[in-house]
């Protein structure tokens, strides 16, 4: 066993840049693609928004083109969605999907479901209740694409969202209204509520792949590697789950143990540089 995993409770899978880590992901997913297709089998998939995934919808828009691959017998679930909000507004989640990925691939519109942001404040719950009923009738979800918050929500389950907790509407945290205020013309125009899938749907995936890129991303790649899981990092509670892999580049892998202070991990080349860290 390599010793320097030892203080990582989940497969960390660094890469050098963003762009190669895509590649890495949108390769997964083709091959999943393809194989369910050889068995005429449906794919499940769940899919994240935010500037994360982008490039590895590029990547997948050029396999679609390039390589053939074909999104036809793919069925997806997105996470979340602001709420209220105009399904065709520049921020909507459901916008960000048609314009990064699904207006360039072969994919059947009757098979995207996103939530959605224009429901009656008085039909959310059953909104809610039946994109979990769907998700299910679709056989669960195969592979679950997450990027993650500052924070350390996954979707928009904020710090506080219990393990058990499903598709709902839900508080955004000022910090994540913070965050996303560039999408928007100012800070007062951030929804202060969103739709998002709950951490039981995301651990019910058969597979999740969180990606991360950037320095701003390490210190809650490590709470959410290294420490105990709890409900105030969300992303940890994904150490619960027995198929689990994040995908990150080295920035977003600074602050880990193996790097920030390989010594503790048994597994250090004691090059002049390390000794000066040390001391
Ligand atoms: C957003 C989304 C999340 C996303 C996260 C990180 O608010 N709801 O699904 O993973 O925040 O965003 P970014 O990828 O832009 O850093």
């Amino acid at each position: 066993m390599d010793l320097s995993d030892s203080f990582e409770k989940i497969p960390v899978n660094v890469f050098s840049t963003p762009k190669q880590g895509s590649a890495f992901v949108a390769r997964q997913i083709a091959d999943f693609i393809i194989a369910k297709q050889k068995k005429k089998e449906k794919c499940v998939l769940g899919l994240a928004t935010g500037s994360t995934p982008k490039s590895l919808y590029t990547e997948l828009i050029r396999l679609h083109k390039e390589e053939k691959l074909s999104f036809k017998n793919v069925i997806t679930f997105n996470l979340d969605e602001y709420y209220p909000i105009d399904n065709k507004a520049l921020q909507s989640y459901n916008r960000f999907m048609q314009t990064n990925l699904f207006n360039h691939i072969d994919i059947n519109p009757k098979n995207i479901h996103i939530p959605n942001g224009e429901v009656a404040k008085e039909d959310i719950k059953e909104h809610c209740r039946q994109y979990e009923k769907m998700i299910k009738n679709a056989g669960g979800i195969d592979l679950q694409i997450l990027g993650i918050g500052n924070n350390g929500h996954i979707g928009f389950n904020e710090p506080g969202s219990g393990i058990y907790s499903k598709t709902r509407l839900i508080t955004l945290d000022n910090s994540t209204r913070i965050a996303n205020a560039y999408e928007f013309a100012n800070i007062s125009q951030v929804p202060r509520l969103a739709i998002t899938m709950g951490i039981s749907t995301i651990l019910q995936s058969k597979k999740i792949i969180l990606m991360a890129w950037g320095s701003a991303k390490a210190p809650v790649i490590k709470k959410a590697v290294e420490e105990d899981d709890s409900e105030q990092v969300p992303a940890s509670l994904l150490q619960n789950h027995d198929d689990v892999t994040f995908v990150v580049d080295e920035a977003a892998a600074s602050e880990l143990t193996r790097n920030k202070s390989p010594w503790l991990t048994g597994d250090c080349d004691w090059t002049p540089k390390m000794i000066k860290k040390l001391w």
